[in-house]
């Protein structure tokens, strides 16, 4: 069996993902679901996102990091320079999943060959620099849907989404 594509991906209403290179909310329970869906896989991501991290590599998991500086390197980190480099680099590993874990610009690059979206719908308007388009329905199957809160009142969605 070939690895599912699964996006791991927090999104506003307002389509925003992200705020001067951080997530722009707190909601401690959805770090630990992304643990959760992430903990032993290889998890994908754009240089910018890795740079995010307050502690790195996320451990337990191979961390895939996307540049392109050839001169590029960090500890722990696992780099290449295109997401089919990534790709290629986490098949390797004979994953059940291949986790994409943001940012925007390497969300939009997996979208077309994702299997699986595991979302977490933000029911907020944002203030962030970082978007992303609305996810079109039509061609993404909801399974799954599981409607919280914040202690402190913000309501948030986990969706999973599987392509039609
Ligand atoms: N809400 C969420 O679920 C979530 C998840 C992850 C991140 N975020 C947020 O999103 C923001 C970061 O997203 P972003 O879109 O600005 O950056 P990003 O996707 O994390 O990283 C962009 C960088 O990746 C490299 N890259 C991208 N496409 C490439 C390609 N085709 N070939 C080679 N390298 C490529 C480049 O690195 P070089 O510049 O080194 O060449 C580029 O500058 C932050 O605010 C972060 O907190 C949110």
């Amino acid at each position: 069996m070939s690895a599912a594509i699964v996006l791991v991906l927090a999104i506003a209403d307002n389509g925003v993902i992200g705020a001067a290179g951080a997530i722009p909310w707190r909601i401690p329970d959805d770090m630990k679901r992304f643990k959760a869906l992430t903990m032993g896989k290889p998890i994908v991501m754009g240089r910018k996102t890795w740079d995010s991290f307050p502690k790195k590599p996320l451990p337990g998991r191979t961390n895939i990091v996307i540049t392109r500086d050839s001169s590029w390197k960090a500890e722990g980190a696992s780099v290449v320079h295109s997401f089919e480099e990534a790709l290629a680099r986490a098949r390797s590993e004979n994953p059940s999943d291949i986790c994409i874990v943001g940012g925007a610009e390497i969300y939009r690059a997996a979208l077309p060959v994702a299997t699986r979206i595991e979302l977490t719908e933000v029911h907020a308007s944002a203030q962030g620099d970082t978007h992303l388009a609305l996810i079109e329905r039509s061609i993404w199957r909801e399974t799954a849907r599981e409607d919280r809160q914040t202690p402190e009142g913000l309501r948030y969605s986990y969706v999973t989404l599987e392509r039609v």
